[in-house]
């Protein structure tokens, strides 16, 4: 088998051709491997196999040529000695976490989490003796002050999910090396176009590629990055042997999507930010966050450590969930699902799906208005998606 791997190749080309395994038939195409096993020359070559002595396959619970191509392709993309894929992004978040701690550790980690990574943190890892400090992302201050001997890691997505806050990364890894800790980032929002956390000090990175990697709505995976060493010390084993893999069939799919992330990538951007100008100051909102404007919050951050705004774009809607329910009831083309990075544009009201769990207090100390609602831009073309949003406000 033939692999293509150049490091001097730019990020669009990587997406096309890195980590391309070819067999001796010499497809054009990744091929899709969908095997559960693998069979041996000789008893003495699975031993070896089987011992790790000689490489080679041994069972797709632990690799498989198609995942091997996807995991060398994100690698390559992210600038990541290794990678490992998984089944899920809540397994890569899950896996990523657990693979750093033992009973007795501490985590910190920011408040603004998506659910159910909140939940792993807050409700899961204490279940084990890991307990957790939640702290507000943006103030350094208060990183530094939860910190403990114990601490192990630290945990945050940015931009966060949905209010789009975006966190100082080199600033923060700076403290948990202090610490003697980890920084795990979720790069979800970014995509590994707009923000490389390695660069800038993290220790792992993880991605849901149910989102902007797969591209199309249709398979659910997960990825952990990071350096040769934290994968072996701490995920190898772990992913073989708790075995929340990626099914070869998913790997194939998002193979074949990272070939397209960049130009989906870019013009859900551009379309995010033609939405973000166009909804501004709208008299029916009463709050608009897009990463990419010069009035978000943390613009000096997106500048420092973003190559690139969001394909998403947060804003609130007048007259509470009312409001929301009656503008998103007005959409005809924008689609109401709790997903996001489609093809197809889609929209999310956080506090009754993604965010439900936790209660009003706590989301209106993240900024998770009752109005609130995520809009992830698709591939229409803007000026439709535009005239959706507009024609649905005006029924407010
Ligand atoms: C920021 C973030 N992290 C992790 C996940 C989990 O990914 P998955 O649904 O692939 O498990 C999601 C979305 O579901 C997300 O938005």
């Amino acid at each position: 088998m033939s692999t293509s791997n150049n490091k001097n190749y730019r990020p669009e080309t990587r997406l096309v051709h890195a980590g391309t395994l070819r067999s001796q038939f010499n497809e054009m195409s990744e091929a899709l491997f969908l095997t559960q096993g693998y069979k041996y020359d000789s008893a003495e070559d699975c031993e070896q196999r089987f011992s790790g002595k000689i490489p080679g396959y041994v069972y797709s619970r632990y690799s498989n040529p198609t995942m091997d191509m996807f995991e060398q392709r994100m690698a390559a993309l992210e600038g990541a000695e290794a990678a490992r894929s998984t089944a899920t992004g809540m397994a890569a978040v899950t896996t990523a976490l657990m693979g750093l701690v033992k009973q007795g550790d501490h985590v910190v980690a920011a408040k603004a989490l998506f659910g159910s990574c909140r939940w792993v943190i807050e409700d899961w890892l204490p279940r084990f003796g890991v307990p957790c400090t939640l702290v507000d992302g943006k103030d350094l201050n208060a990183w530094k002050a939860a910190v403990t001997p114990n601490t192990k890691v630290l945990f945050m997505e940015t931009p966060t999910n949905p209010t789009l806050e975006v966190y100082d990364i080199a600033a923060i890894a700076d403290i948990a090396h202090n610490a003697g800790a980890k920084l795990v980032i979720d790069n979800v929002f970014a995509t590994p176009l707009y923000q490389s956390p390695l660069s800038l000090g993290a220790d792992v990175v993880v991605y849901s590629a149910t989102k902007h990697i797969d591209g199309q709505g249709r398979v659910l995976g997960g990825v952990i990055l990071g350096s040769e060493k934290i994968i072996l010390d701490n995920y190898h084993q772990l992913l073989r042997q708790t075995g929340p893999s990626l099914a070869p069939f998913n790997a194939w799919i998002m193979l074949k999507g990272l070939e397209t992330l960049a130009v989906r990538v870019e013009r859900q951007t551009r379309t995010a930010s033609a939405v973000a100008d166009a909804l501004a100051g709208h008299k029916k909102i009463n709050r608009l966050i897009y990463p990419g404007r010069a009035d978000h919050p943390q613009a000096d951050i997106v500048k420092k450590q973003m190559r690139g705004g969001s394909t998403l774009c947060s804003f609130e809607i007048k007259g509470g969930k009312e409001g929301a329910f009656r503008f998103l009831n007005g959409l005809q083309l924008i689609l109401i699902t709790n997903n996001l990075g489609d093809a197809k544009s889609l929209i999310t009201h956080p506090m009754t799906t993604t965010h439900q769990r936790l209660t009003p207090e706590q989301r209106a100390e993240l900024g998770i208005g009752d109005g609130l609602v995520r809009l992830s831009c698709g591939l229409e073309h803007q000026d439709d998606i535009i005239a959706d949003l507009m024609t649905a406000l005006d029924q407010v």
